[in-house]
C-alpha cells in the first residue's frame, strides 16, 4: 500500500528520461522534428503495448462482472483510419468537429483562442494585455511595465467572449505591439487526404483521417449483431490511432496530433442506460487504480450541464494530477452517456436500419450507448508520471531501504540518490534483467547467457555484463526493471541465483529450477 505522496515530476525532467531511456523520441528529429508529432522508442513501445494489452484483456476478453454481478460481453473491432467521407457528416464532426484559433501577425505564432485570457482595463481605456491560461506572469509584467498600472485595475476576459471592437487594442502573449492577434475563427481539427491517383484538393474524393476511432464501432454496429449473436447489453472496443490537427499541440505527448485511443461503445436498452452508465464511470476509475495509479492522483469530475453536447445526458471525465497540471488535474478519460445519437445518426444518413429486435420482449428500438473513451498515448504519459521516482538509497553495502526524496534534493549522509520507475510488473517494458557477477568469468557469462536464451521465450529480458553490480541496478530501476537475477560463483556450486527487487531492494536466493514459476507469479 502507498503510504508516502509523491510529488508529481516536472515535464521537463520526465521528457528528458523518456529521451535519454529511450521511451519517447521527437518525431523526425534529425529534420528539427515535427511539432505534434513522436515517436515510441524501444521501451516505449513495449510500456505501450503493455498497456494496451491490459485494456483489451481487462475490457474485451476478460470484462469486469455487470453491476448485478453478471457477467457482460464484449468484441474486438479493428476498423479502418479512411472512411467513407460521409461518415464523418452524419457523426457530426465535418460541421462541429471545430476549435477556435487567432494568430499573432506578428510573431506568427497560433493560439486556440479559448485557452487565451486578456487583462482588460476596468476603466474601458487603454491597451488590454493577452496571456496563455494559467501563465499570466508575461502580461502582468507588461501592465506593470508598458501600462504602467497594476493587473488589480484589470479584469479577466476569454479571448473568445472578448467584445471584437476591443481585440485591435489587445497585446499578444508574445507580440512586440499591440493590435496584431486576429479574431477568433473555427478550424476544424481533421486531417484532409486525397484518395485515387489522380484526386487532388477540392475533388469529390477528399476523404479524412479518423479524429476518433468510435465512429468505425458505430457504423459497423450491425455487422457486429448480424454475426456474432450478441445480445443487448454488449459492447465493442477498440484500440488504434486518431488524428487532430490539434491548433497548439502541447505537453509532450499529452495533446498531440497523432494518438492512440482506446474507446468502448456499450450498447443497451434505454431504461438501463443510467445504471450502466454509472457503472462504467466507477469501472473506469477501479481499473486505472488496479493499474497502479494512486488514487489521491486520480478523480472524477462530472460535466456542467452547459459541457454537455446536446444529446448527451451525463458525462463524467477521469482526470489525473499531471506534473504540469498540478495542482490541478487534466483529462485522461472521458465517459460519456450519448443516448442513441450516433446510431440514430448513421441509420438517417445510410438508409440502413439500425434498431435493435429484442426476441423477448418483441420490441423494437434504437440502443443507448455509453462511451468509455480513453488515450492510450495519454495512458502512457500517466504510467510513466506516476512511476517516476526519485529515492534516497544507503550507499555501498549499508542496512536500510529507500527514502522518499524531494525531486531535485541532494541526499542526507551516507544515502545517494536513485530514479526509479515503479511501474506494476504487468506494465514494465523490460521484466527481468540477467546479470553474469563478472564479465570476464566464462563460465559465469555462460551460465547467464543460457538463463537468458531461456527466459526470453516468455518475457522481455535484458541481459548485462559492464559494470559494477550497483550500477547496473540502477540502470535498470531508470527504466523500471522489476527484477534483477544475478549469476554468482554459489550459482555455479548450487544451481541458485539472486533476485534484487526494485522497489524495496532486497535481494533472496532462489533455485534456478523455481525461477520461472517465482516470476510467473510475480508478472501478472
Ligand atoms: N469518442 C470520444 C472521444 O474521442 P475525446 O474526449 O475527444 O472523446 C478521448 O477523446 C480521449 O482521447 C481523451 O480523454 C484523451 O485521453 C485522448 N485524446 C484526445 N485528444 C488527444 C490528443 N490530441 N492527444 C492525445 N490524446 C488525446
Amino acid at each position: 500500500m502507498k503510504t508516502e505522496h509523491k510529488t508529481p515530476v516536472s515535464l521537463e525532467t520526465l521528457t528528458a528520461l523518456c529521451k535519454r531511456r529511450g521511451f519517447i523520441f521527437q518525431s523526425s528529429e534529425i529534420y528539427n522534428g515535427l511539432n505534434g508529432f513522436w515517436d515510441f522508442g524501444p521501451l516505449g513501445t513495449e510500456l505501450k503495448n503493455n498497456l494496451r494489452d491490459a485494456w483489451w484483456q481487462d475490457m474485451v476478453r476478460n470484462p469486469p462482472l455487470g453491476p448485478d454481478g453478471e457477467m457482460i460481453d464484449i468484441v474486438g473491432l479493428d476498423s479502418s483510419i479512411i472512411q467513407n467521407p460521409k461518415v464523418w457528416a452524419a457523426s457530426g464532426h465535418l460541421g462541429g468537429f471545430n476549435d477556435p484559433m487567432a494568430d499573432c501577425r506578428e510573431s506568427k505564432s497560433r493560439y486556440r483562442a479559448d485557452h487565451l485570457m486578456v487583462y482588460v482595463p476596468e476603466s474601458g481605456e487603454g491597451t488590454a494585455f493577452a496571456f496563455l491560461e494559467g501563465e499570466p506572469s508575461v502580461a502582468e509584467k507588461r501592465i506593470k511595465k508598458k501600462a504602467k498600472s497594476d493587473p488589480s485595475a484589470y479584469k479577466v476576459v476569454p479571448y473568445n467572449e472578448l467584445d471584437p471592437a476591443l481585440i485591435p487594442t489587445v497585446w499578444g502573449p508574445d507580440a512586440q505591439e499591440p493590435g496584431t492577434l486576429t479574431e477568433p475563427r473555427q478550424f476544424n481539427l481533421m486531417f484532409k487526404t486525397f484518395i485515387g491517383a489522380m484526386a487532388g484538393e477540392g475533388d469529390e474524393n477528399t476523404a479524412y483521417l479518423r479524429p476518433e476511432t468510435a465512429q468505425g464501432i458505430f457504423i459497423n454496429y450491425k455487422n457486429v449483431v448480424d454475426t456474432m449473436r450478441v445480445k443487448l447489453p454488449f459492447g465493442i472496443g477498440q484500440i488504434g490511432k486518431s488524428f487532430r490537427n490539434e491548433v497548439t499541440p502541447r505537453n509532450f505527448i499529452f495533446r498531440s496530433r497523432e494518438f492512440e485511443q482506446m474507446e468502448l461503445e456499450w450498447f443497451c436498452h434505454p431504461d438501463e442506460a443510467t445504471k450502466w452508465y454509472d457503472f462504467w464511470v466507477q469501472t473506469r476509475l477501479d481499473w486505472w487504480e488496479s493499474l497502479g495509479v494512486d488514487m489521491r492522483n486520480l478523480r472524477r469530475r462530472d460535466h456542467d450541464e452547459d459541457e454537455l453536447a446536446h444529446y448527451s445526458t451525463a458525462c463524467a471525465d477521469v482526470e489525473y494530477q499531471y506534473g504540469f497540471t498540478a495542482p490541478g488535474f487534466g483529462e485522461l478519460e472521458g465517459i460519456a452517456h450519448r443516448g442513441n445519437y450516433d446510431l440514430s445518426q448513421h441509420q438517417e444518413a445510410s438508409g440502413t436500419k439500425l434498431e435493435y429486435f429484442d426476441q423477448e420482449t418483441n420490441e423494437k428500438f434504437i440502443p443507448h450507448v455509453i462511451e468509455p473513451s480513453s488515450g492510450l498515448s495519454r495512458g502512457v504519459l500517466v504510467l510513466l508520471n506516476e512511476a517516476y521516482t526519485e529515492e534516497f538509497v544507503p550507499k555501498g553495502n549499508t542496512e536500510g531501504g529507500p527514502l522518499l526524496a524531494e525531486p531535485g534534493t541532494r541526499p542526507p549522509e551516507g544515502y545517494e540518490s536513485r530514479v526509479v520507475l515503479k511501474f506494476a510488473p504487468r506494465l514494465a517494458p523490460i521484466k527481468v534483467a540477467i546479470f553474469p557477477l563478472l564479465k570476464n568469468r566464462e563460465e559465469l557469462v555462460n551460465k547467464a547467457k543460457d538463463l537468458y536464451a531461456d527466459l526470453r521465450k516468455t518475457w522481455p529480458v535484458f541481459y548485462d555484463q559492464t559494470g559494477a553490480i550497483g550500477r547496473r541496478y540502477r540502470r535498470q530501476d531508470e527504466i523500471g526493471t522489476p527484477y534483477c537475477v544475478t549469476v554468482d560463483f554459489d550459482s555455479l556450486e548450487d544451481d541458485t541465483v539472486t533476485i534484487r527487487d526494485r522497489d524495496s531492494m532486497e535481494q533472496h536466493r532462489i533455485p534456478i529450477t523455481e525461477l520461472r514459476s517465482w516470476l510467473q507469479s510475480k508478472l501478472v
